[in-house]
């Protein structure tokens, strides 16, 4: 799939099921490295980045099988951490293989990791925190080596809550001799996620969704079978997608408990979203209300990962919006294709868009420069008059295992070329 065509100004009727997270997939993947025994991870999405995932484990000596609805991983036979080029520089999460590779081997090479091009994204949280227990880094050769003659528990205080950091810490203590404190943690579901997939294992940990949690080290791990939750972000994708095309849509299995900051601005936007019990019911306004200020923040605020296509929605608001990205510093590399779909948004600086919502955005062809973004250039097609094409889907399918089709199970005039 190159580029998607979408014939927009087609609102959005029927239901979709919400495919499994990407990023709590992506970190339970690592941790099965902790383990000598089989685990099955079910509801696992097919999507790029969980295939490269897969590969990369495979590289690392892993058994990996794909059953019908999920994987089974064995690392039994994993005793070396040298993991290969390509992977790594293509994927921002194979970090999180650093912790459960230095829980395993005790040894790991990497390039530095790359990822989705929405910021600087250095790594300087993850290695204070593992140097303090016990890890030493050096470079070589353009790699990053760590290596440690064991791992020990520390008392560890964050000065953001990074989820890839919290994650890394949490695979890494699992393994340390000694108990763990992370202090200032991420509580994104999917650190939550992560910790239960370990506590089926055996691992004890408390505090799990709080700010504090504590890992009891070196406890032995067992295989385990576990279930990943829906994605909350490509379920948040598509009700953005609703309000701004119109219409109303049944989201199966969206997880509300993990949405509130996503339903607030949903509803500030007109949207009335209904709780029921196989998953979330979205009935759009008949045009979106703008919101004054919208400040993505960690969870449980609002995602930065749902910011691009709240920015596509308020184009078409009714009104002027202000939409503040505090988490990353590239994240508005939307602007210029909204901009050529005929969109009104100012950038006051890196961090602040004010938008003046326009009755409608025209078709034209744009660009996806990364992931979130280019979804949210399809949710635009959807809503603009006209054709739109969007190139540059590689980008998409590293997280959605198949907008195309979702969006047409809903009536939307879509294809793939
Ligand atoms: C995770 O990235 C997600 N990725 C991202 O989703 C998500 O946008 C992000 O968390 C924030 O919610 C995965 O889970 C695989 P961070 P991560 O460490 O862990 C700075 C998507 O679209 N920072 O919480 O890399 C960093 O530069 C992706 O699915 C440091 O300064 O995010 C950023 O500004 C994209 N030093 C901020 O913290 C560090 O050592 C948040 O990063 C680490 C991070």
């Amino acid at each position: 799939m190159d580029s998607i065509h979408i014939q927009g100004g087609v609102a959005l009727q029927g239901k979709i099921r919400i495919q499994g997270s990407k990023n709590a997939a992506l970190p339970v993947l690592a941790a099965t490295l902790l383990t000598k025994e089989t685990s099955y991870i079910c509801n696992c999405p097919r999507i790029a980045d969980v295939h490269r995932m897969v590969s990369l484990l495979k590289s690392l000596g892993c058994r990996v099988r794909w059953m019908e609805s999920g994987v089974c991983v064995n690392a039994q036979n994993v005793c070396r951490g040298d993991m290969p080029v390509e992977a790594i520089t293509g994927m921002r999460s194979s970090l999180c293989l650093l912790g459960a590779l230095l829980g395993r081997c005790g040894e790991v090479v990497m390039e530095y990791p790359g990822g989705c091009v929405i910021g600087e994204r250095p790594i300087d949280l993850h290695i204070s925190a593992l140097k303090q227990m016990g890890v030493d880094f050096c470079e070589e050769e353009g790699k990053l080596r760590a290596v440690t003659k064991g791992l020990h528990g520390a008392d560890i205080s964050l000065d953001f809550p990074s989820v890839g950091a919290t994650e890394n810490i949490i695979l890494a203590a699992v393994a340390a001799e000694g108990d763990t404190r992370i202090c200032g943690a991420a509580m994104e579901p999917e650190v939550t996620t992560l910790c239960e997939y370990l506590e089926c294992c055996g691992a004890q940990i408390d505090g799990i969704g709080t700010k504090t949690i504590r890992i009891r080290g070196g406890r032995k791990l067992y295989g385990a079978n576990y279930r990943v939750p829906s994605d909350r972000i490509v379920a948040g994708t598509y009700l953005f997608g609703c309000i701004g095309a119109g219409g109303s849509v049944l989201l199966e299995s969206a997880p509300w408990e993990q949405m509130e900051a996503v339903l607030d601005i949903a509803k500030k936007m007109g949207g009335k979203c209904t709780r029921l019990r196989e998953g979330i019911y979205v009935q759009a306004p008949v045009r979106p209300s703008p919101v004054a200020h919208l400040q993505t923040t960690p969870y449980p605020g609002f995602p930065t990962d749902l910011q691009s296509v709240a920015l596509a929605v308020l184009t078409g608001a009714c009104g002027e919006s202000c939409v503040e990205e505090t988490i990353f510093e590239n994240r508005f590399r939307i602007v210029e294709p909204l901009r050529k779909m005929g969109a009104d948004i100012r950038l006051a600086d890196s961090k602040r868009a004010y938008v003046k919502g326009r009755q409608r955005l025209q078709g034209a062809s744009v660009e996806a420069k990364e992931l979130r973004g280019g979804a949210a250039l399809v949710m635009a097609g959807l809503m603009a008059e006209g054709r739109t094409v969007v190139t540059g889907c590689s980008y998409i399918n590293r997280g959605y295992e198949n907008i195309c089709r979702d969006l047409r199970e809903l009536g939307a005039r879509i294809t793939s070329v």
